[in-house]
């Protein structure tokens, strides 16, 4: 584990105050350097991988419709078909205990369960995914399920969606709803996956699904999203009494571009927004006071008693990471005038240019837990995407990935080493997917996928994980 070596970094190494830093164990991980109960999963979601986009009642998706807009997804594609998982769930469940994972994350489809017509569920819907968990515990996967991973009901769109309070009580009511049919036997419940990228990405930037661009409506966006999560933790609660209940943030470590006070107090402000936005209110501080006054009249509107709700007592921190940023002054550049830098030219990155930091991950979680205390934390997403090939021979030969998986494991086993208490890992994704805005031209999976057969092959990056899973690297 080392310090970041910019002159400014949020992300505490050795100087922790809250314990020395293990240091850096150069070693191979091996499954037995973590506990016996450790979670060892792989993450995935309801429109990344179902397809069967008009089966059993359910009803069009904020993605499918932004899908279905011209010059959206960069290969015109959609989540129509997708891994046809709604079909094939048996195979990628039997995929997935073969490698030897004992949890299982995956989310639920809100256009399957409720249509804007009939106030009560629908039983097919939620049929599906009841067998889906029935797969899960005869295969010895622990099921956790996330309620909200981006697929808004389109006809939610249409009453304003996000920006109005009255999605918030509709998600209360599917978080009701599903938790009532599936709680017997989940008992790991995500509330909302990344609400950065739903109220930012899909209202701000623009460039995921609703599309809109407007900061003002991606902060309040953003403020109903924390609410309804922290209105869904008690109703959860009241249908499941074992529930442990936790939301996912994706998270970064920090950096200051260079010494300058400019750089300096850049970092600062995009700090505020990206990452103490979710979570001081996620733990009882409220809203950054100065990110607050910095974004003036674009701050969201909040009612009396919203911020005691978001500040619910959640029994776990999700957290996914994928890469450090690097973070510059820039006057006029986004809401705050700082800019995150692309990777400089020495530095490896993914096929996503995302910065390759195992150190980050350390970097990040020390943060978390000194500044907050969060309880366990699970990693519940960190993944790399490569352009792989598929060898005549049916091989993939994708070492990048596993150095990445085998790195990031590294710097897990240092983390818990040195004292933060992660509980569990799920590797993003067990297959490849729509990678959103990006289509299918961004591979992701552990598991390939030929989408033209359907053809599952596993990559040498699910070999490896298999091997380490199995106690054999
Ligand atoms: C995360 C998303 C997930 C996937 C990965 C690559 O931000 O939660 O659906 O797209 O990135």
């Amino acid at each position: 584990m080392t310090q970041s070596a910019s002159p400014l970094s949020l992300n505490p190494g050795s100087a922790a105050p809250a314990g020395a830093a293990a240091p850096a164990d150069d070693a191979a991980p091996r499954r037995s350097d973590f506990a016996d109960d450790f979670l060892w999963g792989c993450a995935t979601s309801s429109y990344q991988i179902e397809g069967a986009a008009h089966e059993d009642g359910r009803v069009e998706s904020i993605w499918d419709r932004f899908a279905a807009t011209p010059g959206k997804i960069r290969d015109g594609s959609s989540g129509a078909v997708a891994c046809d998982h709604y079909h094939r769930w048996p195979q990628d469940l039997d995929i997935a205990r073969s490698l030897g994972l004992n949890a299982y994350r995956f989310s639920i489809a809100w256009p399957r369960i409720f249509d804007g017509v009939d106030a009560a569920p629908n039983d097919k819907g939620l049929g599906f995914y009841d067998r889906l968990v029935d797969g899960m515990l005869e295969r010895g996967l622990q099921p956790w399920a996330t309620l909200y991973h981006w697929d808004l009901p389109q006809w939610l769109q249409e009453r304003g969606g996000w920006n109005e309070r009255a999605t918030v009580d509709a998600f209360v009511e599917l978080a009701d709803a599903v938790t009532r049919r599936l709680g017997d036997r989940v008992k790991h419940w995500i509330t909302q996956n990344e609400p950065w990228c739903t109220a930012m990405i899909g209202h701000h930037e623009g460039w995921h699904a609703p599309g809109l661009s407007d900061f003002k409506t991606a902060l309040q966006v953003c403020h109903h999203v924390l609410l309804s999560h922290g209105k869904a933790v008690p109703v959860i609660r009241a249908n499941v009494p074992d529930a442990k209940v936790g939301i996912a943030l994706s998270l970064h470590p920090v950096r200051a571009a260079s010494d300058s006070p400019e750089d300096r107090a850049a970092l600062l402000r995009h700090d505020g927004l990206r990452f103490r936005w979710f979570m001081d209110p996620l733990y009882g501080r409220g809203y950054p006071a100065q990110t607050v006054s910095a974004v003036g009249p674009a701050a969201p509107v909040i009612l009396e008693g919203d911020l005691d709700a978001i500040a619910a007592p959640t029994d776990f921190l999700g957290v996914n990471y994928y890469f450090p940023e690097t973070v510059a002054h820039a006057p006029g550049h986004g809401p705050l005038g700082a800019r995150v830098l692309p990777p400089g030219a020495d530095v490896q990155t993914t096929a996503m240019g995302w910065e390759v930091a195992p150190e980050g991950l350390t970097e990040l979680l020390r943060r978390i837990e000194d500044e907050y205390r969060p309880g366990p934390i699970y990693l519940t997403e960190n993944g790399s995407c490569y352009d792989d090939a598929l060898e005549p021979d049916g091989a993939i030969h994708d070492g990048e990935r596993r150095a990445y998986l085998q790195r990031h494991l590294g710097a897990l086993r240092d983390t818990v080493r040195a004292g933060v208490p992660v509980k569990g890992y799920f590797a993003w994704s067990l297959l490849d997917n729509f990678e959103w805005a990006e289509g299918y031209l961004r591979r992701f999976g552990l598991v390939h996928v030929d989408y033209a057969t359907q053809q599952r092959r596993l990559k040498d990056s699910a070999r490896w994980y298999r091997a380490f899973l199995h106690g054999e690297e």
